[in-house]
């Protein structure tokens, strides 16, 4: 009875000094890392950054499906702009010739509405992620310029009707570029020729005068591609073709590209008379296969049985403290890049919330873990957070 009665009142004295370290937040939750146990409840992203650029976030099909309910409290707090990551491409709104599935996108564009963000429709016009059928007639056989022409007039015209007034902007070509040579040998060059571009903005603008239309492509750091972009922006503007905007893809690595390289291009197409946006932003941690010297290759059948090798694939089981400050100051370097171009840029946006959600842990190799962005797989705020925001408070 005694030792009963001794051991009630040290249980209730243990959970009263539990309930006290809690509330100190001396004891982390669960899913709270070591690094941010010691700071606070993170401000919001968008309005540390409002007056210098937007801040967005690529929206997934679950988010607006509701079927990822602990994203919508950060994205309506961080974000004040969101690009639909998938569910506006091609092959997903407009799958068969007569079929549009318009039910992600209409949840997608009331989202933005009902939370007041610059909403961004992703993309009209790629070479990916869009069905065979676009570029055949009914037996199979290639499209001509005209009927292709035709074909594309009306996708634009019935997607972009839809959300008249609502949509904010558009991604209106994405990826029209090569690393060295010139445009890209896709479908849309091939049968219509370079005009393609001209058309597709020219198109969007007379179904919607009012959006601001861009065009969007990857590693426009890279001279050779800048050159390219850089005449294609010209070559449009001087055909009074309306285009507002230039998206530069932000899918860095941790060393590469260069800050340099990076502010060459935001000043060149500046110098355009366009705004300049760094899209889909994520920076990668993990290593290339150059970087870790493997020829590994999934296609081939070696990712069919073989787990990826190690040296791909080094942080399964956590991300170490001294890369989580890696990406910290990479993530750092590049905001205070961006704010030193405040008066160009108009747009920062994430492509992703968080890091279980990104496609880089599939993509250049399928089944890797990898940290890219400011969110961790628990949607925990990560250093690379604080970091971004400090550099808006310097
Ligand atoms: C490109 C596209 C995006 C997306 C990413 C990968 O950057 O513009 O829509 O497909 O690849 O997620």
């Amino acid at each position: 009875m005694e030792a009963k009665r001794f051991f009630t009142a040290y249980s209730l004295i243990g959970i009263l000094l539990f309930a006290v370290l809690l509330m100190e937040g001396c004891i982390q939750g669960e899913g709270k890392t070591a690094e941010n146990s010691a700071s606070e409840e993170p401000r919001s992203l968008a309005e540390a950054y409002e007056g210098m650029f937007k801040i967005g976030v690529a929206v997934n099909g679950w988010q607006v499906e509701g079927e990822d309910p602990q994203s919508l409290p950060l994205i309506t707090k961080h974000f004040n702009t969101i690009t639909a990551e998938n569910l506006m491409k091609w092959s997903p709104i407009h799958p068969e010739p007569n079929k549009y599935t318009f039910d992600a996108a209409d949840r997608f564009v009331a989202f933005g509405e009902q939370h007041d963000m610059f909403i961004v429709g992703h993309t009209l016009v790629w070479h990916s992620q869009i069905p065979d059928w676009t570029f055949e007639d009914e037996s199979g056989d290639e499209l001509g310029r005209e009927a292709l022409l035709q074909r594309m007039k009306d996708h634009i015209s019935t997607v972009v009707d839809r959300y008249k007034g609502r949509v904010d902007a558009w991604d209106v070509v994405n990826e029209a570029a090569t690393w060295s040579d010139g445009l890209r040998k896709s479908k849309w060059l091939e049968i219509i020729g370079k005009e393609y571009i001209d058309k597709a903005f020219q198109y969007t603008h007379a179904v919607d005068p009012d959006a601001e239309l861009y065009y969007n492509d990857y590693n426009l750091w890279a001279p050779d591609k800048r050159k390219t972009v850089v005449k294609m922006v010209k070559r449009l503007k001087e055909n009074h073709v309306p285009i507002h905007g230039v998206g530069m893809q932000g899918h860095y690595g941790l060393e590469s590209p260069s800050l340099k390289q990076i502010e060459e291009s935001i000043k060149a197409f500046s110098e355009l008379g366009v705004k300049v946006m760094i899209t889909e932003l994520d920076v990668s941690v993990l290593p290339s296969r150059e970087d870790a010297n493997i020829s590994y290759n999934p296609d081939e059948g070696d990712g069919a049985d073989n787990e990826v090798p190690e040296a791909l694939n080094p942080y399964k089981e956590g991300l170490p403290d001294s890369v989580h400050q890696q990406l910290r100051d990479r993530y750092v370097q590049l905001f205070e890049l961006f704010k030193k171009h405040q008066d160009k840029i108009d747009r920062v946006a994430f492509w992703g919330l968080n890091d279980r959600q990104s496609w880089l842990n599939n993509f250049p190799i399928p089944g890797r873990t990898d940290y890219p962005l400011l969110f961790d797989r628990e949607y925990q705020p990560k250093p690379a957070l604080y970091g971004v925001l400090e550099v808006a408070e310097d």
